[in-house]
């Protein structure tokens, strides 16, 4: 791909964060305000999650449904909003299980139509493949194992993943196949400590954990999670660092409120004319002659 544009940041300075020991943080973004709020805030990287689905687009607890176009809309969305952040294009389900050059077209469009820097897929096994050929043509990969969202049914759902040696090698070696396949990077999703911990270290590229502990070269939380917009269950590695939806309902229910007993708008809102003008207007409404005769 091209050199990266001004301000900027580049993956080399995230493999350099990794071995200096700077943590990397992530969070997802999928609209303009949310992408301007995270860079103000120091964020490293956006992730146009695939969570979209649940979070934005109101479908129940799966990512599955989610579109490539619908996808593409909210990561060029972010795109144009964010400067130094690294955008993170999710590829949703279906667009690259089928084939390798399936997932390249696929990571093409997220490139060149949603404004993405790199892209991130789910999985290993025939994921391997699909990085390996993405990466090949030239766009950076980012990988994710552990709890798959996209295939929970198959992981006997949202679970803890690698709790036992065996799961834990397991998981130890899709890492090593992704980094040899060429992915810049890994998240680590709801793995044990001690197994992310020890993945971390063997691998030279950066991990983040969600669920993962704090072993993990960066963290990436889900951003209406962590701001308290979602809600009902959350899984145990959400820390909540504000409580918005409280924020929302309280002003919405203000606001309604207001304009319902008349209080809102008052002077300090509305705008005023004239008086000789509003006299002028007055006369002139009286003078008209009625519209229907
Ligand atoms: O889609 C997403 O938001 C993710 C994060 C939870 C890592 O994949």
């Amino acid at each position: 791909m091209s050199t990266p544009p001004p301000g900027k940041l580049g993956l080399p300075e995230l493999a350099a964060m990794k071995s200096r020991g700077e943590k990397i943080v992530m969070v997802t973004a999928y609209d303009a305000p949310g992408a301007r709020f995270a860079e103000d805030a120091g964020i490293d990287i956006l992730l146009v999650g695939d969570t979209a689905a649940m979070v934005v687009l109101g479908h129940e607890s799966t990512t599955v449904p989610v579109t490539v176009e619908e996808m593409l809309f909210l990561t060029r969305t972010v795109a144009r909003a964010a400067r130094r952040p690294v955008i993170v294009g999710d590829l949703p389900f279906g667009s690259y299980q089928v084939s390798d050059e399936e997932a390249v077209s696929t990571a093409i469009r997220f490139v060149k139509e949603g404004g993405a820097d790199v892209v991130k897929l789910e999985g290993a096994g025939t994921s391997v493949s699909r990085a390996r050929a993405i990466v090949q043509a030239g766009i950076p990969v980012m990988g994710h194992i552990g709890l798959t969202p996209q295939s929970a049914t198959m992981l006997g759902g949202f679970k803890t993943q690698g709790k036992t040696a065996e799961r834990a090698l397991e998981l130890v070696n899709q890492a090593l196949e992704l980094q040899q396949a060429g992915c810049f990077s890994l998240v680590l999703e709801a793995v044990p400590s001690a197994v992310a911990s020890r993945v971390t270290e063997l691998l030279e590229i950066p991990t983040f954990g969600i669920g993962a502990g704090a072993g993990c070269d960066g963290q990436v939380l889900v951003y209406h999670d962590l701001l308290g917009l979602t809600e009902g269950h959350l899984p145990r590695f959400v820390k909540r660092y504000a409580n918005l939806s409280g924020e929302i309902k309280g002003a919405l229910a203000a606001y309604a409120e207001e304009v319902r007993s008349g209080v809102f708008p008052d002077d300090e809102h509305s705008y005023s004319m004239d008086e000789s003008e509003r006299a002028e207007f007055e006369a002139a409404l009286e003078s008209r002659s009625p519209v229907n005769e």
